[in-house]
Parts: structure tokens; C-alpha cells; sequence
């Protein structure tokens, strides 16, 4: 096991929440710079908190951890770390989420979440080489009526992000609730993802490929109980950004040895390594791999392969993208 070779791979993130990067410790500067109280008492008492049982007992604290998000400057600061983390883990392309709703429902404007996301994009593409582009998810446990809205505040600032996903609570929340939005999203040229098999069933799947017509499967994981699901993923080279760490987190395996990416890895299926909420999961995209490695006992040439896979999932330019798929 080469673990130094396999964390000096260049690798694309696909699969962030800008907000799931909120560190315990920054959530605690941020409130105390925003004069908001916090239920802990220390950033150790933070961590302890974090014991998941399924996804809704994360999203409630990571909804409630988000509310210390109030200026452009703190979602300057947010995602200015982040970059800096990608550096250390020699990610050169991320494709990050952000999820207006969270903000807007709580009188954040709009315009404050993506002006300091983007400022600090625009910085991280200057000072660190470090490209990307911006995703706006919506809320699947909010209505639709909600997203609509939420997709008109946004089209003013279209040259700063490049597609839709749909984020939050998946089980009871179907895909096709939000069949318009996405219809809407897509006539103005932005590019659909969305989250489907983490928690939700294959069918789910289904529904984001055939009635949001996404692009990537975020996730996607439950797609192995539908054979027929598996060879449509296989035959379209469908990207699925898989999130091992999370997964393991939030219970939908019971460790990473019982993972199957390296399963669909195998079978040809377009998978990918992310980091999802780095902070509240245990670690950014190189713990993953190394993770994988350890538990899974990846190879050099299956990391390599996922590495790949990334760039290829990426929305970057056909030449980008063979630029760095020839590194590798
Ligand atoms: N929002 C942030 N992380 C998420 C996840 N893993 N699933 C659904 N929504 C999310
Ligand atoms: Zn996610």
C-alpha cells in the first residue's frame, strides 16, 4: 500500500457541501464574532454531538451549526478553508454545493451567501491554482413553491454557478416533487445533479436519471439492488460521486469494509471519492482514500482509476479534463 503516492494523486471533488466543511472550531469563532450562542461549551462537546443515527439526526446539526453563517466575510472565511484543505489533499478541481434555502429561510440574503462563496473561489483560482464551480442545491423536505422561488433569486447571478442539485432529507422526498424546478433550471442552461440512493431506494434513481435527467448521480450507493439500474449506470458511464466516510456516518453501511465502491469500481461503473461534510464525517477527501485503502486495501491502480473517474464526472472542458486524466 502506497499511501503517500495515493494522497499526492491529483483529484477532483464532486461532492461538497460548503456548509458541511464548517469545522467546530471556526463555528465557534463565527459565533462569538456574530454574537450568537451556541448549545456547547466547547468545540470538544461539538465533536462529541457528532454521533449520527441516519441522515435527519445529522441535518438537524448541521442545519443548526449553519446558523452561525451570517456575513460574506463568513462564507468568505468558510470556503477560503476549505480551499486551503483541498490544497493539502492535492484536490486541483472542486465542484462544491451550496444551499441557499438554509440561509434565505433565516433572513441571509441571497446575495451574501454567493458573493463571499464566489470571492473566494475567484481567490482560491488565483492564489492557489485551484479551479471550480459552484452548485446551488435545493431542499427536498421543502416544497417546491420554495425551490421555484429560490431558483428565480438566483438566475440574476447565473455566471456564478453551474448547475442545480437537490439536497436534504431523501426517504418520503422523491425526486419527481421537483420535476418543474429542475425542467426550469435546465431551459437556462444549468446543468442538474441530484442526490438519490443514499438513504432512498433504487427507484429514486431512477426518477433523477429519467425525470430531472441529471447529469450525475450524487451518492447512489442503493443502486446495486437494481440489476437493470446497474447495467443502464455501467452502459451510460453515469457518474456516481460516492461518499464513503459519510456513508459509514450516517449508517448506510455499518463500516467502510462492508463499502461497495471498489465492488462498482470494478464492474465499471463511473465512481467517485468525496468528502461530503468533511466536518462533521471525519475527514476530507485524502482521509477517504486512505480509508479506503486501509479498510478496503485499495490498490494504487483503483485509486487511480477514482481519481480518474473524477476528472472525467467533472464539468470541466473535454481538454481540462484530458489534461489531467493523462497525469494519471
Ligand atoms: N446535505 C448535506 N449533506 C447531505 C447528505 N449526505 N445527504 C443529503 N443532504 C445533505
Ligand atoms: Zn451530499
Amino acid at each position: 500500500m502506497d499511501l503517500k503516492t495515493i494522497e499526492a494523486l491529483p483529484k477532483a471533488e464532486l461532492h461538497l457541501h460548503i456548509e458541511g466543511s464548517l469545522e467546530p472550531e471556526m463555528m465557534f469563532g463565527l459565533a462569538e464574532r456574530n454574537g450568537i450562542a451556541l448549545p456547547y461549551a466547547s468545540t470538544q462537546e461539538i465533536h462529541k454531538a457528532y454521533e449520527f443515527t441516519n441522515l435527519q439526526s445529522f441535518l438537524d446539526l448541521y442545519y443548526a451549526g449553519a446558523g452561525v453563517l451570517q456575513t460574506s466575510q463568513d462564507f468568505y472565511d468558510l470556503t477560503w478553508a476549505y480551499l486551503k484543505r483541498c490544497k493539502e489533499d492535492h484536490v486541483v478541481h472542486t465542484e462544491i454545493f451550496f444551499d441557499p434555502q438554509t440561509h434565505t429561510e433565516r433572513g441571509v440574503a441571497f446575495e451574501t451567501v454567493i458573493e463571499g462563496i464566489h470571492t473566494a473561489l475567484a481567490d482560491g483560482k488565483e492564489k492557489l491554482s485551484i479551479s471550480s464551480h459552484l452548485i446551488l442545491c435545493f431542499l427536498r423536505h421543502l416544497p417546491e413553491k420554495s425551490a421555484l422561488k429560490t431558483l428565480d433569486e438566483a438566475l440574476p447571478y447565473k455566471e456564478y454557478f453551474i448547475g442545480i442539485g437537490l439536497d436534504s432529507s431523501e426517504a418520503g422526498f422523491p425526486p419527481e416533487m421537483f420535476e418543474r424546478v429542475f425542467a426550469k433550471a435546465r431551459k437556462a442552461d444549468l446543468i442538474p445533479v441530484a442526490h438519490a440512493g443514499e438513504e432512498g431506494p433504487p427507484e429514486y434513481i431512477h426518477q433523477a436519471l429519467d425525470l430531472l435527467k441529471v447529469a450525475r448521480i450524487d451518492h447512489g450507493v442503493r443502486a446495486v439492488e437494481d440489476k437493470a439500474l446497474m447495467e443502464r449506470l455501467i452502459r451510460e458511464r453515469m457518474p456516481l460521486t460516492v461518499c464513503p466516510f459519510s456513508n459509514v456516518k450516517l449508517k448506510v453501511f455499518e463500516s467502510l469494509s462492508d463499502h461497495n465502491i471498489l465492488e462498482m469500481l470494478n464492474q465499471d461503473v463511473c465512481v467517485t471519492v468525496n468528502s461530503d461534510d468533511p466536518a462533521y464525517f471525519g475527514g476530507y477527501i485524502n482521509a477517504n482514500f486512505k480509508g479506503l485503502a486501509q479498510e478496503l486495501s485499495m490498490t494504487l491502480e483503483q485509486a487511480k482509476k477514482l481519481a480518474k473517474n473524477s476528472f472525467e464526472a467533472s464539468f470541466l472542458s473535454e481538454a481540462q479534463k484530458r489534461k489531467w486524466m493523462e497525469m494519471l
